[in-house]
């Protein structure tokens, strides 16, 4: 049943690929240019009449949210609010019938997410879900659906889930901005063949795990470290820092990068940990600069990043892990791998029970 792997969430890793590629057909046409959702009841009338989109989630939904928002502000400029769930019921949230909410749930059962779809309609909203589970509580409910074709995800800890949310984001946004026109079909087309190269990008990752390992028995044996990036990166360390924390029971934090120098640089001491996402050109010079911040501190680095900025970054960090190229919008597709291949290598390293962390559960069904 663990298809020859040690552990489901290995697996499951594995299996990004073809949930990305199964996420994906039927919702791109046969030109290859443009996105269609044909699940959708969302009228084009209706999608021009949005004027704001809210993303209700719990946890790594929440996160992969957060890519979600970065998604539709570039490519439709709608505004997006982000709430976690068990939020959003109690600050009463301005919402009416020209309100898009989007709420996200791998398990479609999350009661905390339930509860504010149903928060949202109460007040004439629509709303849509993405969600892995077909006939969960939450698919019935909303008012339209996208699944992603993750197929069924037993770890605990969630990854492929989480990896075609974002798919299921960026298909949306593309469809969105065809029907708003807030981008040039060649702009949209470039988007979808970036998209349909990241499968293969993957692969080409996964089939090389050896530095990723070694580096998480090294931080195996540390107690507190930090994840830095600005904009999608920090998203991506969000959720990189939750994945470390809930199976190897490592304390981590994640922080925007500009944002250590107010309180948290006083924790960096010489030897900790600190993992920054440097993926994002257009604020690259600016992460180092805070990686410089860090590094003056004895912090001990790892950066991501792509292959061209490999030797200028390793004058300030101590190791480097590259990933394949890809459109800035679209990195946290491929980021966040060597992200869940640390903490799962990390997670072994500590003996812990990889697919059963302590104290948690597959499906949060109480508030
Ligand atoms: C973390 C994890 C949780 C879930 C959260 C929401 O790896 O799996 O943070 O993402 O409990 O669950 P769903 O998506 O089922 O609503």
């Amino acid at each position: 049943e663990k298809g020859g792997f040690e552990h489901f969430m290995l697996k499951e890793i594995h299996e990004q690929p073809k949930a990305y590629r199964d996420t994906m057909r039927g919702r791109i046409d046969e030109s290859g240019k443009k996105v269609v959702l044909p699940e959708l009841k969302l009228t084009p009338e209706q999608i021009k009449g949005i004027n704001k989109i809210q993303i209700i989630a719990c946890g790594t939904a929440y996160h992969a949210g957060l890519v979600g928002r970065n998604a539709i502000e570039s490519l439709v400029r709608i505004p997006v609010e982000t709430d976690v769930a068990s939020e959003y019921r109690y600050r009463s949230p301005i919402v009416t019938p020209d309100t898009l909410v989007i709420v996200v749930s791998q398990s479609g059962e999350t009661a905390d997410t339930l509860a504010a779809l149903r928060e949202a309609q109460s007040h004439g909203a629509h709303v849509l879900a993405i969600t892995n589970v077909v006939g969960s509580s939450i698919a019935r409910d909303a008012d339209d659906v996208i699944v992603t074709l993750a197929g069924p995800e037993i770890a605990v800890a969630s990854t492929k889930a989480y990896t075609s949310q974002l798919i299921a984001f960026y298909l949306l946004s593309l469809y969105l901005a065809e029907v708003r026109g807030t981008q040039a079909p060649e702009e949209i087309a470039q988007i979808i063949a970036a998209m349909q190269a990241l499968p293969e990008q993957l692969d080409s990752m996964l089939a090389k795990p050896e530095a990723i390992k070694a580096y998480a028995e090294q931080i195996s044996k540390h107690e507190h470290l930090f994840f830095i990036g600005r904009g999608i990166d920090y998203a991506v360390a969000q959720e990189g820092s939750l994945k470390l924390k809930e199976i190897s029971y490592i304390h981590s934090e994640a922080y925007a990068a500009g944002e250590l120098k107010h309180g948290t640089l006083a924790l960096i001491e010489e030897g900790i940990p600190v993992i920054a996402l440097a993926t994002q050109e257009a604020v690259l010079e600016k992460t180092v600069s805070n990686i410089k911040e860090v590094s003056a501190r004895g912090a001990d680095i790892m950066a991501i990043t792509h292959e061209e900025h490999v030797a200028g970054l390793l004058k300030s960090v101590n190791q480097v892990f590259a990933i394949p190229k890809t459109m800035p919008l679209l990195t946290p597709a491929l980021s966040v791998v060597p992200l869940q291949l640390l903490s799962y290598y990390a997670s072994l390293a500590r003996g812990n029970d990889v697919d059963k962390p302590r104290n948690l559960a597959k499906s949060v069904t109480v508030e």
